[in-house]
């Protein structure tokens, strides 16, 4: 075992990154534009104001500028927690037997506990700056939702939470976390919304989904005066803050002249993972560098591996713009899988172009798999790893265990998005051997596939 490279590759305050990445510029193949589902026609700016923040609907349609500075409040606030680690995972390769060299990112280390932060600042930093008096959002997992609190509290904004319902009733923590940092937080479907009471008539005992929470969150943002809604994921602008990972991973690899073959992250709606890979992906485009990049999904939610390349709604309530991407159509509720932060029907529209041009892969694995993984891990490494990034975990260790067979020696980098400390009824589940896996029939899919709506 070389030691040469520390189990921890830090970056001093002075490396970190002063500018977000915006892989959309590199790419030939831009990402489709959302279109008004009203009219079918591109949204401008002037459509979107209403929604979002002013700063965050340039970021979304900026294509082109490459780099983004990152202003000095977010990097301030930025300094407090990042940056996050880079972990050479030397006890999990000696456990493995594999001569797989190992790293992943870790982006559990602040109270939030995920990656969510590094969006939910920038979000909040544009809201306050444009005067506004507080953001309404959803969330899944309950990851996002936190990671919002927090940053609202910080900047002294109002935070509206709508939280997918079965994970506010299986995760009960995070939802008093988030009311510690000042944040309301509604079980969704809801009936304080008219799209919330129309989804409960229809299916009264539903356990919602991110795509119903989403269309209460925005209809309670563009009914309450100075009020905008911040998204956690799939958007343009999320997958840019997110940046930041990739951005201080590359940096710290270069540090030590390690280049990845191989790059890993779980994807709900592709945050983490179109952070993580940006500045890789970026040399891909550019052809300055080849890597293999795999998206990994829960096979109870399989938006890359089964869903189709069209438009669809962002949200089950269809009030919000449509958006080019890998769907399992907008209504497709999936079964109550515990990665909550993975039940998304949809995915991010740049990382669905990259895969439709044949830039990275994607594939699906069940749930007592990724847990089977996260258990091993938690055991070698010590971190309690959330179930959503169990599933970059359980690709990494599958992806080690190949090498382990041809004898090759393989860089693998993958993405720890967060930690499992509010996920215990999920390993609770799995330690009692209750735990399920349920995925969709062919049957299924088609019916759901067969409500996209029809775009020229
Ligand atoms: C810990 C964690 N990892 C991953 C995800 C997936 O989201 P994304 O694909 O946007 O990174 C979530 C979403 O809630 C999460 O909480």
């Amino acid at each position: 075992m070389s030691q040469e490279i520390p189990y921890k590759i830090y970056l001093s305050e002075s490396e970190m990154p002063t500018a977000w990445y915006n892989l959309r510029a590199d790419m030939k193949n831009k990402p489709a534009p959302l279109l008004n589902p009203g009219t079918g026609k591109p949204m401008g700016f002037d459509d979107l104001r209403g929604v979002f923040c002013d700063e965050l609907v340039r970021q979304e349609l900026d294509n082109d500028t490459p780099y983004i500075e990152i202003p000095d409040e977010i990097r301030s606030f930025y300094k407090m927690y990042r940056p996050s680690p880079l972990v050479r995972a030397y006890c999990l390769e000696k456990k493995l037997g594999t001569p797989a060299k190992i790293y992943y990112k870790f982006e559990g280390n602040n109270t939030s506990g995920s990656h969510k932060l590094n969006s939910a600042i920038a979000q909040a930093h544009y809201a306050k700056q444009q005067g506004l008096t507080g953001v309404t959002t959803e969330t899944g997992a309950g990851q996002w939702g936190t990671a919002l609190s927090m940053a609202c509290a910080y900047l002294g904004l109002d935070c509206k939470v709508y939280m997918v319902k079965c994970s506010y009733e299986q995760k009960p923590f995070r939802r008093e976390v988030m009311r510690t940092y000042g944040a309301s937080v509604t079980p969704s479907p809801s009936n304080t919304t008219n799209v919330g009471r129309k989804i409960l008539e229809k299916d009264p005992n539903t356990t919602g989904s991110l795509g119903c929470a989403i269309s209460e969150a925005v209809e309670a943002a563009t009914t309450t005066p100075g009020y905008r809604y911040v998204l956690g994921s799939v958007l343009n602008q999320v997958l840019l803050h997110q940046s930041v990972i990739g951005l201080e991973a590359k940096a710290a690899l270069d540090k030590y002249g390690v280049k990845p073959d191989i790059i890993i992250g779980c994807a709900g709606g592709g945050s983490n993972l179109g952070g993580l890979i940006a500045p890789f992906m970026g040399q891909k485009l550019r052809g300055e560098a080849d890597y293999r990049i795999i998206a990994v999904e829960p096979a109870s939610c399989p938006s890359f591996t089964r869903g189709k390349f069209a438009y669809d709604f962002c949200d089950t309530g269809m009030v919000c713009p449509l958006a080019k991407m890998y769907t399992l159509g907008s209504g497709f509720i999936p079964s109550a899988n515990h990665a909550g932060g993975l039940r998304y029907h949809g995915m991010s529209s740049t990382l669905s172009q990259l895969y439709h041009d044949g830039l990275m892969e994607a594939r699906a694995v069940e749930q007592t798999s990724v847990f089977e993984a996260a258990e091993y891990f938690a055991r070698v490494e010590g971190i309690l790893p959330a179930p959503e990034s169990s599933h970059a975990i359980r690709a990494a260790i599958d992806e080690a265990l190949k090498c382990k067979e041809t004898g090759e020696e393989k860089t693998i980098l993958f993405g720890l998005t967060g930690t499992g400390y509010f996920d215990l009824y999920a390993y609770e589940a799995f330690n009692n051997g209750t735990m399920t896996d349920t995925i969709p029939t062919d049957e299924q899919l088609a019916a759901s596939l067969a409500t996209l709506p029809q775009i020229g």
